[in-house]
Order: C-alpha cells, then sequence, then structure tokens
C-alpha cells in the first residue's frame, strides 16, 4: 500500500502549497509528507516566487538549499505558515510527532509561527493518540537515569537506535520512544509530566498548536479546522 499512501502524502501537501503567497517567511517540517511541500514549494521559487524557508532540520535544510529555497536558522518575530506531517492526529487536532526524530526543532517552528498546518495520509487519523510510540527527545549525560524517571510515571520505552548505535537528533541528544498502555487520555496533562522530568528536552506531543490539518485519502485532500469555539494556545 506504501504508493497509495505516498500518493495521499502528495497530495494534502500540495493542497498547503496553495497557502503560500509570495514575500512569505515558511517553516519547513521533516519527513516523507513535509518533503513534498518543500519539493513543490522549491518548483514555485524557481518559478520566480519569493519566499524563505526556516527549516525543522538538518535534512530539510540541505533540501531547501539544493532546491534553492533561501534559509533562515534565526529569527526575530514570527514565521507566517509553517507545514509539517504528523505521526497521529487526534479528533482536537493534538499531534505525535518525531519519529524522525526532529521533533524538538519541529515544535519550535510551529510555536513560532502565526499559522501551523499538519499534512497526513488518513492514516493518521486516530481516536486517541498513543497507539504506537511518543519519541522523547533526552540529553545523553546519565540518559539512563532520565529513562528510571520517566518509566516511573508507568510507561515503557526503548533507546532509539539500541545502545550501541544510538540514533543521534541533529541536537546532539537521544531519542527514546514511550510506549502508553491503553493510550494516551490527557495529552495536555501527559505532555507537562514529561517536560517536568530533568533531562527530558522535549517530547512529541503538539497539544494545542495545530490550526489546520490538511488529510488526504481516497477522496482527495481536505481541510479540517480546529473543532468550533477552540482556540490556538500554544
Ligand atoms: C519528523 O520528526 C516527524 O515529526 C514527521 O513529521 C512525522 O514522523 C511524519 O512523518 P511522515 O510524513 O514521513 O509520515
Amino acid at each position: 500500500m506504501k504508493p497509495l499512501t505516498d500518493g495521499y502524502k502528495k497530495a494534502a501537501a500540495e493542497k498547503a502549497l496553495d497557502l503560500v503567497q509570495d514575500g512569505m517567511l515558511v517553516g519547513l517540517g521533516s519527513g516523507t509528507t513535509a518533503r513534498f511541500f518543500t519539493e513543490g514549494l522549491g518548483r514555485r521559487v524557481a518559478k520566480g516566487m519569493k519566499v524563505r524557508g526556516v527549516p525543522t532540520s538538518r535534512a530539510t535544510a540541505e533540501l531547501a538549499a539544493g532546491l534553492g529555497i533561501p534559509i533562515l536558522t534565526e529569527l526575530v518575530g514570527q514565521i507566517d505558515l509553517s507545514v509539517d506531517g504528523a505521526d497521529e492526529v487526534d479528533p482536537a487536532l493534538n499531534l505525535i510527532k518525531g519519529r524522525g526524530g526532529a521533533l524538538s526543532r519541529e515544535k519550535l517552528v510551529a510555536a513560532a509561527s502565526k499559522r501551523f498546518v499538519v499534512v497526513v495520509d488518513d492514516s493518521k487519523l486516530v481516536k486517541q493518540l498513543g497507539a504506537g510510540v511518543l519519541p522523547v527527545e533526552v540529553l545523553p549525560f546519565l540518559w539512563r537515569s532520565t529513562a528510571e524517571r520517566l518509566t516511573a510515571l508507568g510507561v515503557s520505552l526503548v533507546l532509539r537506535g539500541g545502545e550501541e548505535v544510538p540514533y543521534v537528533t541533529d541536537n546532539g541528544n537521544l531519542i527514546l520512544d514511550v510506549t502508553v498502555d491503553g493510550g494516551i487520555k490527557n495529552p495536555a496533562d501527559f505532555g507537562f509530566e514529561l517536560k517536568k522530568v530533568t533531562g527530558v528536552v522535549e517530547h512529541g506531543l503538539f497539544v494545542d498548536m495545530t490550526d489546520t490539518v490538511i488529510v488526504a485519502g481516497p477522496e482527495g485532500p481536505k481541510a479540517i479546522g480546529r473543532p468550533s469555539g477552540t482556540a490556538r494556545t500554544a
């Protein structure tokens, strides 16, 4: 089913391209879906559109530079629009991100954005977050102690890549992939609990950050706004 899923990812990413206007500062996500968006933006830049990008990973920075998209890695003020993928999306548009390992920079870029748009294929929609793993970025120093403190919250976890060749993030940190039995019932509370653990740099729960999700499936891409009456708070 991979080619079909790739087609949906591309369809969602291309719909997000319609939101880009000349002169915008655009946050560029990481992962396979966001890649379709950056590639599309590169085609627009090649045709004369003037935009600048803020990349969420080294891989995206290299991709964007290769496509001729001017890159900023420092920022004063806000990003006009950011577009990124997600691993899971719940009905309140809360997310799990970070299976690609870029969650900390992705969250910084989303938080700095006037509008944060998530592009996914329909397999990413879930009723409750936590069906898969929740990535947590931790400092390498005394990471086993950090892992013990996390485990004390009642979760299980594995070091991404394993102890012999651990996965290292763009920030020089490690990723612990956390499994929550029964799923994450209250993403906001659980996110606060994780953030309080010394050694945790960031976690992949994006709560109240999303403005719009563009989801694509067999019926084409469609945009989902925030549930009525709810405002973005993060
Ligand atoms: C990268 O760290 C992630 O947050 C990705 O945005 C997420 O894993 C979605 O990736 P795909 O678009 O490749 O499914």
